[in-house]
């Protein structure tokens, strides 16, 4: 990768008195603009790594370049000033202001006031965080928000890299969900390099371009798309961390759209019956779907078809399976099972796509 923003080359760390490296002959680059999730069981060197690369922890052996320069040769204002760090259990300075915690870094680099000032501004904002939230202090915040305070934080000198160790570990699960959609839909603006650490295999899924699979002793076991890994598990230790439901996880990464879609047995709602009829034969189906435009009115059986109407003027069904474009093929195939049907229709704004069939569904697993 001839433009990755970080490169790990056989990076090793020893520490004094250990019997095994927390972190052995670690070898791993992340492309530019994208999210890399570092996930393993406890102890497997997840957050030595990520405090390697921002040179907190120096490492016995190896190399690791960021932005193409080595941090052991790079000074400490500019390595805190590339890259924004958002530490386990968050670790705002409690008896400093949410303003005053988001501008450390500034600060440190010299910043004027009204500069502080603007900026501290549009991260709340950025963050969806109110303005008055500025003058308070991290024990007046929920977990939540001090999470989100604590990304504002590491985003203030405006970083190309981001490093973020557990930052969801302290939330309820409902939280955790909303703060994983606020970092992906700040991600798709920002685009920064993110070297992201949790135990969550789930959350390493649904967060990462690329998963670096972790076992103790800081050995590598795999590292590619979460789709490629789901796939084809590398080695037994990397099948059994993914854990169950392993073919419906990759199902939830693949976008419906991504399966091509059916036009279906589609009619016009001003079709005779008989046109009705040869449309349905041609895709072999037993029913068809009436169109008013761009827009399903509902579906007919075949049989109930009277050949003297139209097909506008009979009593219709209503469709009860149908799914949004951006959705996944975990997502139609529960709306599927869950309406005892055989396919979903799928809708963007409305507008009929086509229809998904669940041998679709099936057949794209074994792809
Ligand atoms: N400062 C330290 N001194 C000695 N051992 C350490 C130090 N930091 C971490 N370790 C050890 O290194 C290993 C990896 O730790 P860590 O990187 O924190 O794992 P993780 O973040 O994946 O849970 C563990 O065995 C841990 O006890
Ligand atoms: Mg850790």
């Amino acid at each position: 990768m001839a433009d990755a923003m970080i490169r790990l080359e056989a990076v090793t760390k020893r520490f004094p008195g250990a019997a095994e490296p927390a972190v052995d002959h670690l070898s791993l680059e992340v492309p530019e603009g994208e999210l890399a999730v570092l996930v393993g069981p406890s102890g497997c060197g997840k957050t030595t790594t990520l405090k390697m690369i921002n040179r907190i922890v120096e490492p016995t052996e190896g190399h690791i370049m960021v932005g193409g320069r080595d941090v052991m040769d790079t000074e400490a204002h500019v390595l805190r000033r590339d890259i924004g760090y958002v530490i386990q259990q968050i670790g705002l300075f409690p008896h400093k202001t949410v303003g005053a915690n988001i501008a450390t870094v500034p600060r440190l680099l010299g910043w004027d006031k009204d500069r502080i000032r603007q900026r501290t501004d549009e991260l709340i904002e950025l963050m969806s965080l109110d303005a008055n939230m500025l003058s308070r202090y991290p024990s007046e915040l929920s977990g939540g928000q001090r999470q989100r305070v604590g990304v504002a934080r590491a985003l203030a000198a405006d970083p190309p890299v981001l490093l973020m160790d557990e930052p969801y570990g302290a939330v309820d699960p409902l939280v955790r969900g909303r703060l994983q959609e606020q970092l992906l839909a700040l991600q798709a603006d920002l685009h920064k390099t993110i070297v992201f650490v949790t135990h969550d295999i789930d959350e390493a899924i649904k967060l990462g371009d690329r998963i670096a699979i972790l076992n103790v002793g800081g050995v590598l076991e795999q590292y590619d798309t979460p789709e490629a890994i789901l796939r084809e598990p590398a080695n037994d230790f990397v099948a059994s961390f993914l854990g169950d439901e392993r073919g419906l996880k990759r199902l939830s990464l693949i976008p419906v759209t991504q399966v091509a879609l059916e036009r279906g047995p589609m009619v016009s709602a001003d079709a005779t019956g008989d046109e009705a009829k040869r449309v349905a034969q041609d895709t072999g189906d037993d029913w068809v779907g009436i169109l008013d435009g761009e827009r399903l009115r509902g579906w007919l059986w075949v049989a109930d078809l009277d050949p003297a109407k139209s097909v506008g003027e009979h009593d219709t069904h209503d469709f009860r399976i149908w799914i949004e474009n951006s959705a996944s093929l975990r997502t139609a195939l529960d709306a599927i099972v869950n309406t005892r049907g055989r396919v979903a229709v799928v809708y963007d704004d409305a507008v009929y796509r086509g229809l998904l069939r669940i041998d679709q569904v099936a057949a794209e697993l074994f792809t």
